[in-house]
């Protein structure tokens, strides 16, 4: 087992850059995933660790061991990629013996481990097919429990379940982290998939650009997303967004929108007056913290419902405000119909403030 301490790393492809001053410390035995949208610098990222691609600039320690120019063979890592790249006519068995027998372990080990691994992966039964007789699923457990074998100091997870099928991928969510949790391993797991990264990860390392937005636990890039990017990415549906003024009026601010009124807390007032840097503000609240409702209140704010969404659990509704749209997520009941005026409260306790400039968050 080990911890990964990325420090300031960067990975050039010619003039692409595609990781840009990498930080990152992964604690020995934690999982930690890297989220980010296509062409983000995961990847390259993650072959970093490997050893599969080299390191631009900057360092890559395992433990206290600096690994910059070690082999991959010598890095006593598993990776699984989104491909699985199984041995097509080899079994399931041969395919998961196949890193020890490389090795030159006994066939007594080998066996041990894959009916360990088999066991924990509920691929007992499947051990003497081929590739070609596996589903996707299936396929995908195998390459796990080829890695799982090895007993590596560390897992490097490529979106490896990005291309099952939904009902598939959540049970495998479930799997995956209480695999890693029952072994311990390390894990840098990359993935695209917000929800993938919440369900599973103890930390997670949201990326852009090939920059580093934010790390932090599933709760804090939620509740305390540090810009307004990482607001936008992680969450489904999506946060909405408001451009705002802000005006003082008798020592507290009230944001000011085409739409709306709103007043701000003492706290966030204090917040603000130390940091604010000019009037405008993009405020953005998310889609379950906005209650709506037929009546019209002190605080609310009249839209009018464009078009509603039921999915069972509950219910998405588009609303027209002036000058904007946003998407409220209620109870299952909801029952305006479209065209409806409506009246939104906005749960201002938990809204959040950006910079109009770089998108900073101020709270
Ligand atoms: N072998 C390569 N040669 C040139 N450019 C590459 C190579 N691999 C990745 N890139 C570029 O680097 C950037 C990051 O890619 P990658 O790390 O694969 O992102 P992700 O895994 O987040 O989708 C992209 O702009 C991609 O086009
Ligand atoms: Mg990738």
């Amino acid at each position: 087992m080990a911890s990964v301490t990325i420090t300031n790393v960067w990975k050039y492809y010619g003039k692409t850059v595609a990781v840009k001053d990498l930080n990152i410390h992964c604690e020995d035995g934690e999982f930690v995933s890297v989220l980010g949208p296509s062409g983000c610098g995961k990847s390259s990222t993650l072959r970093m660790l490997a050893g599969l691609e080299h390191i631009s600039a900057g360092d890559i320690h395992f433990g206290d061991m600096r690994v910059n120019e070690l082999e991959p063979k010598d890095r006593d890592i598993a990776m699984v990629f989104e491909n699985y790249a199984l041995y097509p006519h080899k079994t399931v068995y041969e395919n998961m013996a196949n890193p020890l027998r490389l090795r030159g372990s006994s066939e007594d080990l080998i066996e041990k481990r894959i009916a360990f691994a088999a066991e924990m992966l509920e691929i007992e039964h499947l051990l003497q097919r081929k590739p070609m007789e596996l589903s996707g699923g299936q396929k995908q457990r195998t390459a796990i429990g080829r890695a799982i074998v090895r007993e590596p100091k560390l897992f490097l997870f490529d979106e490896p379940i990005a291309h099952l099928d939904a009902k598939l991928r959540a049970r495998m969510r479930g799997e995956l982290k209480l695999m890693q949790r029952r072994l311990g391993t390390t894990m840098i797991y990359v993935t695209h998939d917000q929800l993938e990264a919440m369900s599973m990860a103890d930390r997670i390392a949201v990326m852009h650009n090939g920059v580093l937005q934010q790390l932090g636990t599933p709760q804090e890039i939620y509740n305390h997303p540090v810009n307004e990017w990482v607001a936008g990415f992680v969450g489904e549906p999506p946060m909405n967004f408001f451009d705002c003024e802000l005006v003082e009026e008798g020592g507290r601010f009230v944001l000011v929108h085409p739409a709306f009124r709103q007043m701000v807390s003492e706290a966030q007032s204090a917040l603000l007056r130390g940091a604010l840097r000019g009037t405008s503000v993009r405020m953005g609240i998310r889609p379950d913290q906005i209650s709506i409702g037929g009546k019209s209140t002190v605080e609310s704010v009249a839209g009018t419902i464009k078009v509603t969404e039921p999915l069972g659990g509950d219910t998405l509704v588009n609303v027209d405000l002036k000058n904007a749209q946003l998407l409220v997520k209620t109870h299952p009941d909801f029952s305006g119909a479209m065209g409806e005026t409506c009246h939104l409260t906005f749960d201002t306790g938990r809204w959040h403030f950006f910079a109009s400039d770089n998108g900073i968050a101020y709270f």
